[in-house]
């Protein structure tokens, strides 16, 4: 499974934080395709958000004969078991090179729209000087989830799981952690999921503070590079990434289809 989720991302993916994605306390339903020797050929994952909308991935291995029935099998269990209330909106993000999916999500009656994510990365080979990281504990989960929570909601229980875990990294500032990030350890690399300053703190310089960290970290660790993947509306985040050294790898960029009934 763990290597059918990366592959579907195109980067090392953690199942258990994938499971969590998105607020804990919503359904969440795995639909799973196998072929006859047991191994997972492709997936729908369902996020139910709230009575609104909701948000599934469709994922289907490239390399498999008879694709399109595996497809369409994952998309008639999905259907057959999953009901929404009227307005609903699914939303079903698959890549967008995937020219199979598209075509039959658009028979499906899907509409369509896109997000582009851009790949960021900054190599280590330039000497960073060194920093101690603060550490950050259970008692920082409030103030990491209100200051992770400018980027996307965080919930407390998630900010202290992922405290737990160990990915995070921050910065105290009035006592409370106004910038926080959380790393990834991914081959020779440290990938940054995702950080956000807190509002009020915007513009000090806490960021780069808090990236040059990682930078050092990631050199202790004998990484080779830095990289996260931004969307490309992004831009504060864009200027701020390149400020401190972050170019773009084309190759990398992602394009996302999103499809809604
Ligand atoms: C991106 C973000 C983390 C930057 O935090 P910050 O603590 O304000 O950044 P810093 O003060 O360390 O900025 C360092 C440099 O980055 C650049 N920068 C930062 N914010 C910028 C902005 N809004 N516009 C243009 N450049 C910016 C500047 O060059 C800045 O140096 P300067 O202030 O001396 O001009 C913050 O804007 C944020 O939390 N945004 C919302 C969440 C988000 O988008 N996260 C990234 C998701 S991938």
């Amino acid at each position: 499974m763990q290597n059918v989720l990366s592959e579907s991302a195109g980067y090392t993916v953690s199942i258990e934080d994938e499971i969590a994605y998105f607020d804990p306390d919503t359904a969440k339903s795995w639909y799973l395709a196998r072929g006859y020797d047991g191994q997972v050929l492709g997936f729908i994952r369902n996020f139910a958000q709230n009575s609104e909308w909701s948000l599934a991935e469709l994922y289907v291995k490239r390399s498999i004969q008879n694709r399109g029935h595996v497809v369409y099998s994952l998309l008639n269990s999905f259907k057959g078991t999953v009901s929404f209330p009227a307005g609903h909106r699914l939303r079903i993000d698959i890549l967008s090179h995937d020219v199979e999916l598209n075509e039959i999500l658009g028979k499906e009656g899907f509409s369509e729209k896109c997000q582009t994510f851009l790949y960021l990365e900054r190599d280590l080979n330039v000497r960073t000087p060194q920093f101690k990281s603060e550490s950050i504990s259970n008692t920082d989960a409030a103030s990491v989830s209100e200051t992770l929570s400018h980027l996307h909601p965080v919930s407390e229980t998630e900010a202290q799981k992922w405290i737990e875990s160990k990915t995070i990294r921050g910065i105290r500032c009035e006592g409370k952690v106004v910038v926080a990030a959380q790393i990834y350890d991914s081959d020779d690399a440290l990938e940054v999921n995702r950080i956000a300053t807190h509002e009020k703190f915007l513009r000090r310089s806490f960021a780069k503070k808090l990236m040059e960290q990682v930078f050092a970290e990631a050199s202790s660790l004998q990484k080779r590079k830095v990289y996260l993947k931004v969307e490309d509306v992004r831009l504060p985040a864009i200027s701020f990434y390149k400020s401190i050294g972050f170019i773009e790898n084309q190759d990398k960029r992602q394009v996302w289809h999103s499809r809604w009934y």
